[in-house]
């Protein structure tokens, strides 16, 4: 089946698609084309969905129909678009490209691009020595037909002592080992969000948890996050959890992605409260929670305050370890565990033998590879916020104080026009838009520290070689005065 993208939704992704403030212009067609190509790069737009017909969109975006034919004939030729007459318009991209981690499309062979668009560390160099050492352990498991859908009692066990060492006692029977923290949300929503619940999300978000939310077509409702203080404003969450009453609520209460920001401890507690009162079941994703900075002192999980089994946790090995690992885990009560591995049956049974064990024996090691991922990720932070301050001192960020990723607020709405500058100098960037609704965010940027900080500053430099070029295209030139008589 065919989904199609109407001419008021192509019009609202599209949003100021014709022009920066005062920018020099290229041909309307031009840039309409450009635009369209911005939001396929960049996920928003589905390949394979059939655009609007020309009339319809360029009555949605009140131009000429022929700008539109031209805009249409330029994404054919450069093979953004497949068209039958008839039968309309397809997306797609130029051949070699595929979808990345990050969701985001890229091309395949660009090796030289500085991928800042995806927020996850290289693997730790102990990852080697567990995966001999889990090799050694697998004929422990080779006896039987290796099929765990709840995951292999170790695994639990070290996940459980984890929640434990948290102060958040913890039983094996209430962890759920998963294929990383994306399909433990998924998991989740399947089991807990009939099709079209309400689910309150904090904006801005992960946008892969956005795309989860999507696939159940859930009705979205956002909580603006500020970019200082705390993020949270309490009364307002509160205020909305209390009076829409949504299914579900999607936080993430440790070092926020993007804008790293930690839930106090006061807001977990009240947040627990209005969530059981108002009857949404509360999922939190602590996939940072390893990655404190600057000795910051942890809150307790927010599952601590739970007494009513409202709170599912979910977290897993990506981020202080390694994403190619493709572990994680749902803690919730042990028969909400057993309802989540019925359900798992019916998508992948169980997640492998071999990767369980490997993250057995990265856990063992926790305490020193989680030391030298802290001090990793300062040195990397504090590279990206000099070279920030040194080269678009206009920039607003505040310094998060754990996590992978700052949020940094622009001098303009420019985030995808800037993200597809910077494309053509080879750095790649997530812009603010995919971590919300609608096309909001364009005056923010996510910039994870994930890689060396001599690629960070490299990538910076060029960001703000192409945001200075934005500016001089958009310099009027002069002209002599016009003689008045
Ligand atoms: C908040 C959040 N949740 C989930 C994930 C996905 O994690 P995993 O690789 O474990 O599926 C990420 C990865 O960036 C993330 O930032």
């Amino acid at each position: 089946m065919t989904s199609q993208v109407r001419g008021g939704q192509l019009a609202r992704l599209l949003g100021q698609w014709h022009a920066l403030p005062g920018r020099r212009r290229s041909p309307d067609y031009a840039a309409l084309a450009g635009a369209v190509r911005g939001l396929l790069a960049d996920g928003r737009l589905p390949l394979g969905v059939r655009l609007p017909a020309e009339r319809e969109l360029a009555e949605a975006l009140k131009i000429s129909r022929t700008t539109v034919t031209a805009a249409y004939r330029e994404l054919r030729e450069s093979g953004h678009l497949a068209s039958r007459r008839g039968a309309g318009s397809w997306t797609m991209l130029p051949g070699g490209h595929r979808v990345a981690s990050s969701g985001l499309w890229t091309p395949t062979d660009d090796l030289d691009m500085i991928d800042l668009s995806c927020a996850a560390l290289a693997a730790p160099p102990e990852l080697i020595h567990a995966a001999r050492s889990a090799a050694e352990d697998l004929p422990r498991y080779l006896h039987g037909a290796g099929y765990h859908p709840t995951g292999i009692v170790e695994l639990r066990e070290a996940v459980a002592q984890g929640y434990a060492d948290r102060g958040l006692p913890t039983s094996p029977e209430q962890i759920m080992v998963t294929s990383g923290t994306q399909h433990a949300l998924d998991l989740v929503l399947r089991l807990g969000l009939p099709p079209g619940g309400s689910v309150l999300v904090e904006s801005p978000t992960y946008p892969n948890a956005l795309a989860a939310l999507a696939a159940r077509r859930a009705r979205i409702a956002t909580h603006g996050l500020a970019l200082d203080g705390t993020g949270w404003d309490a009364e307002l969450l509160l205020g909305s959890l209390r009076q829409t009453r949504p299914r579900m609520a999607y936080l993430i209460p440790e070092f926020q992605n993007p804008t790293g920001h930690l839930m106090p401890a006061e807001l977990r507690e009240r947040v627990v409260a209005a969530a059981h009162a108002a009857g949404t079941d509360l999922v939190v994703d602590e996939s940072f929670v390893d990655l404190p900075l600057d000795g910051v002192e942890l809150p307790p999980p927010t599952a601590a305050f739970d007494r009513h089994s409202r709170v599912v946790s979910i977290g897993g090995m990506s981020k202080p370890y390694w994403g190619g690992l493709r572990i994680g885990w749902v803690r919730a009560s042990a028969p909400q565990v057993q309802r989540l591995a019925a359900a798992r049956v019916g998508v992948d049974m169980a997640s492998p033998v071999l990767d369980q064990l490997v993250a057995v024996h990265l856990l063992q090691a926790a305490p020193a590879i989680a030391a030298a991922r802290r001090s990793q990720l300062t040195v990397q932070r504090d590279a990206l916020l000099a070279a920030l301050a040194e080269r678009l001192p206009d920039w607003r960020v505040r310094i998060p104080r754990g996590g992978v990723t700052l949020w940094a607020e622009l001098d303009g709405p420019i985030s995808s026009a800037l993200s597809r500058a910077a494309e053509e100098v080879g750095v790649r960037l997530a812009p603010g838009p995919r971590f919300g609704l609608d096309g909001t965010l364009e005056r923010f940027l996510r910039l994870p520290f994930t890689l060396p900080a001599p690629e960070l500053v490299d990538a910076v430099g060029r960001i703000a070689a192409v945001r200075y070029d934005l500016d001089r295209a958009s310099r009027p030139r002069w002209r002599e005065p016009a003689v008045i008589a």
